[in-house]
């Protein structure tokens, strides 16, 4: 398969629902632009704020589909739009290993965790039944491996006496919206 050819600067976000993180990209963009927001649940409330904005979008439910078609159609939509580089925010589908490949070093996530601790799920929970004082989040490349990739930005947050998943997400959340726009902006610029 040939390479992308897209402009790095041209970013497209993906996301499966609220898009937060999709919100704090495009409203402190600074040095890229958000050129579309793609979603593989077309009832994703982050689409219609995109919709809003006037931002381009595309989504296609990919419930019971097979997943060379869904990827096949979404990497058509990102031709389309010319995008260089793939931020994913809150997508809960995993890449396929081909196109993981074929966008090598192009995919950026952001991860509720200070990787490598706590790759997958329910990270918050995992943090504070282990008794770590602190939690954070990490902007890194996409690999095929599950949450893997070089890690390119942190950010620490403090875990406080009494704290429950919802308050550390809350807290970890608010600090991601910080990082998730610098690192992008840094990582295009690199
Ligand atoms: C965030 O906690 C992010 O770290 C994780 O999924 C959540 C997405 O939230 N990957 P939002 O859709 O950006 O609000």
């Amino acid at each position: 398969m040939p390479e992308p050819e897209g402009d790095k600067r041209r970013v497209a976000v993906l996301i499966s629902g609220r898009g937060s993180n999709m919100k704090a990209i495009v409203e402190q963009a600074n040095g890229y632009e958000v050129a579309l927001v793609a979603s593989n649940k077309p009832l994703a409330p982050g689409l219609a704020w995109a919709r809003e904005k006037a931002i381009p979008t595309w989504t296609w439910d990919s419930q019971g589909m097979d997943k060379d078609v869904w990827e096949g159609a979404l990497q058509q939509s990102l031709e389309d739009h010319r995008i260089g580089t793939i931020a994913l925010a809150g997508f809960m589908r995993i890449l396929s290993p081909e196109f993981t490949r074929r966008w090598a070093g192009r995919v950026v996530n952001i991860h509720p965790s200070l990787l490598p601790k706590y790759r997958g799920l329910d990270t918050h929970k995992r943090a504070i039944e282990a008794g770590d004082p602190v939690s954070g989040c990490s902007v890194h490349l996409v690999t095929e491996e599950l949450d893997s990739g070089e890690v390119l930005a942190q950010a620490e947050v403090p875990i406080l006496p009494g704290d429950s998943e919802a308050t550390l997400e809350a807290r970890v959340l608010e600090a991601e919206h910080q990082l998730y726009p610098k690192a992008l902006a840094e990582f295009v610029g690199r």
